[in-house]
């Protein structure tokens, strides 16, 4: 197998981690030949691999060349992967892999990993993500043996030096690659997943790299990326009670059991719980069938089978990193069925936390609890509701336990296929208090109006006359400051005047408008959303149709075609400057087929007209947005009369202060988990102000997001 190995470099990548990849690429995959392209640096040299510059490449030079001012939007850098990649193409290369520079190779790469990484059988190994429907763009493999390779990688370059990447709403690497193997699987492509089943945004340690590569992230590049961002909500709780537990063992080293390791991403979530709460050593004991495999039918379980060794090294690469820290690590793994493997050492296993997740039948979860209920807690996952296809093991044995404290917790997530959601149990020894049950509320957003009629109000608004469509915009320098009604709102009004008077553009929530207008601000843009007819009291107690009547002639009003056609009548005659029309992708017209929808621009957004908004703006071209007002809550005193919607209390992370909130906010709150994230995968420059959800929500998710500086010129 003749192969190369390719990365890239920028500013100060060679300092912060370059150097330590390459190193351990010596140390541990010395048979790989390497290159290495680099950009804005210095000549570099090191030994055991070709260093290129970029710059020097016919590839940069051309889309240089068609980027000339560079500022903002589709930018140089999406295009280094593709001209290092094509570059590096040799007629006598078999296989070309791309790995981020990012990296450190833990362990000797062996002829067997080789073998996953460029698999013959394939055209193109890459890393899936499900929860954001993207690849991840740390490993790709290119079978240069096979035309549909090779024209893969042929094409993947071809978007950028062509140009054609500019016209992608998401010209970056990832969205243009997954794009093209779209269009390639439809010609027979064959496409292997290397993280087939992973949950959440971080795919590389979910897929065979793990067992021997480390990626890291954080501005210093240290951190093993984080196998929590993105995944189900519960497991935030299962390590809230890690992390409880660590503070109740009064002792440094905590000792964790897991049956049902799967591929190791809650063994490492729960060590960095434990490590948060102050241990200094954690023990962790895992359980699974691992390679052996099992009836995953007879076990009510869908996650394809883990490799032991993949995650062995998965875990011991991990205590490597935490040992730099002068943290100790301590995994073992078993293999084999835990009817077996279980009962057999149970009485020795005098550990502090057990999390029972392996097989779902009845059998095997009441035989998993016998071997370990001396153990003072324990967490049982998959509790369901009886329903048709819902396992029944971890109901069934918790209803049968009568000499512990019992808690089931509502999670929220769902159960692929199922109406109920998942549920925790908690099972915790007499002698021991019980733990702080600290929930984190999932919404499954309600329609606020039939469906059918929703899809009615998208024809009737789209068929209308006079209808203006939402349009693409290239990306500029401007500033969006997006303003949603929260009531921080009054407060923040001297920030907002003065950016806008900076010539920032504002995009408004229709409850924002009469604030800002009393203010003397006018709103360029504001956002309708709302399929309910005018005539209603809005959830904030005003009448909707008093609000579009108050819009300035001034304003563009940028209409969501499900919203009410009464409203959009409204609106025109409002005298409102422009009415622009887009789509709103909601679970209404998700996968219906309506031939409006190939008319106007389909805008996957929120479940409101605040969420809405960054996708908005960004198809107009914007990169660096401002938030006002997005609380998402009511001030503290508020009282349910006069409140439509039931009142609840919500916090945001493990320490927020309590939020007096509705179920249609903790959507919207939900909604900006799911944007901010892309916000920051798209390098946009974020800022919230104000106070309630929004602000908590950014802080928690962009600790440590830095947005990117301004283009300099050399
Ligand atoms: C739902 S997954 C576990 C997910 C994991 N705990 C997590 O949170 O990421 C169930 C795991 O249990 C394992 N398993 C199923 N039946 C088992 C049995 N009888 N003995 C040991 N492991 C079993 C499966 O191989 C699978 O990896």
């Amino acid at each position: 197998m003749r192969y190369k190995i390719v990365t890239t470099m920028g500013p100060g990548g060679y300092e912060a981690y370059g150097r330590r990849f390459l190193e351990s690429m010596g140390r541990h995959w010395p048979g790989a030949s390497l290159e290495v392209y680099t950009h804005d640096v210095n000549q570099l040299e090191h030994p055991g691999a070709t260093i290129k510059r970029l710059e020097d490449t016919n590839g940069w030079q051309k889309i240089r060349v068609m980027l000339p001012d560079g500022k903002d939007g589709p930018s140089l850098a999406y295009a280094f992967k593709a001209i290092a990649l094509a570059e590096s193409v040799e007629p006598s290369l078999d296989w070309i892999g791309f790995i981020d520079a990012d990296v450190e190779i833990m362990q000797n790469v062996s002829d067997a990993d080789i073998a996953t990484l460029f698999d013959n059988s394939f055209d193109l190994t890459y890393l899936w993500r499900k929860a954001v429907r993207e690849s991840e763009g740390s490993w790709i493999g290119f079978n240069l043996q096979t035309p549909a390779g090779a024209s893969l990688l042929a094409d993947f370059y071809g978007m950028y030096v062509s140009g054609e990447f500019a016209h992608f709403r998401k010209p970056h690497d990832n969205a243009i690659l997954d794009r093209l193997v779209a269009i390639h699987r439809a010609h027979g492509l064959r496409v292997c997943n290397l993280a087939e089943g992973a949950l959440g945004l971080d795919a590389f340690h979910q897929s065979p790299l793990a067992r021997f590569a480390v990626h890291y992230k954080g501005p210093n590049k240290d951190v093993v990326a984080d196998p929590g961002a993105m995944v189900p909500g519960r497991y935030e709780l299962l390590c809230n009670f890690v992390r409880q537990v660590a503070h109740r063992v009064e002792r440094d080293s905590v000792y964790l059991l897991e049956v049902g390791t799967w591929n190791g991403s809650r063994a490492i979530q729960m060590a960095n719980a434990a490590f948060e709460a102050g241990a200094k050593s954690v023990y962790y004991l895992g359980f699974d069938t691992f390679d052996q495999g099992n009836d995953r039918v007879f076990e009510g379980h869908t996650k394809p089978h883990a490799s032991v060794d993949v995650v062995r090294g998965r875990l011991e690469n991990f205590a490597r990193v935490m040992a730099r820290k002068g943290l100790t690590f301590c995994p073992n793994l078993v293999m084999g069925d835990s009817t077996a493997t279980l009962p057999g050492v149970s009485a020795d296993l005098m550990y502090d936390f057990a999390y029972i997740d392996g097989g779902h039948s009845y059998p095997t979860t009441k035989s998993d609890y016998e071997s370990l209920k001396h153990i003072p807690y324990i967490v049982f996952d998959d509790v369901l509701n009886e329903e048709e296809g819902a396992p029944e093991g971890p109901r069934r044995v918790l209803e049968e336990i009568d000499d512990r404290q019992v808690r089931i917790i509502r999670t929220g997530d769902p159960y692929a296929g199922l109406e109920g959601d998942i549920g925790f149990g908690l099972v915790v020894h007499p002698d021991k208090p019980l733990l702080e049950i600290t929930t984190s509320i999932q919404v499954q957003p309600k329609h606020s109006v039939d469906p059918t009629e929703q899809i009615e109000s998208i024809r009737l608004n789209s068929n209308a006359e006079r209808v203006e469509w939402l349009k693409t915009s290239q990306a500029h320098s401007k500033t969006a400051l997006l303003v949603s009604a929260g009531p921080s709102l009054k407060e923040s009004l001297p920030a907002v005047r003065e950016a806008w008077l900076n010539g920032a553009t504002i995009f408004a929530v229709k409850h924002a408008v009469p604030t800002l207008m009393a203010a003397s601000i006018y709103p360029e843009y504001v956002v309708l959303l709302d399929p309910r007819p005018p005539s209603a009291k809005s959830t904030h107690g005003i009448g909707r149709a008093e609000l579009i009547e108050s819009i300035a002639p001034t304003t563009t009003a940028l209409v969501a075609t499900i919203t009410n056609p009464e409203t959009v009548e409204l609106v025109r005659r409002s005298g409102s400057a422009r009415l622009l029309m887009w789509h709103h992708v909601s679970s209404t017209n998700l996968g219906v087929e309506l031939p409006e929808l190939h008319r106007g621009l389909v805008v996957r957004g929120g479940t409101c007209a605040a969420t809405c908004m960054p996708a908005l703006a960004s198809i107009m071209g914007f990169r660096r947005f401002k938030f006002f007002g997005y609380d998402f809550c009511y001030p503290a005193d508020t009282q349910q009369d006069g409140i439509e919607q039931k009142l609840m209390e919500v916090r945001v992370g493990q320490n927020g202060p309590p939020l007096k909130t509705t179920g249609e906010l903790v959507a919207a709150m939900q909604d900006l988990q799911t944007i901010l994230p892309w916000m920051i995968q798209q390098n946009f420059t974020v800022e919230f102000f104000g106070g309630g959800a929004g602000p908590m929500i950014w802080h928690e998710m962009a600790e440590e997001y830095r947005a990117p500086g301004e283009y300099v010129e050399e």
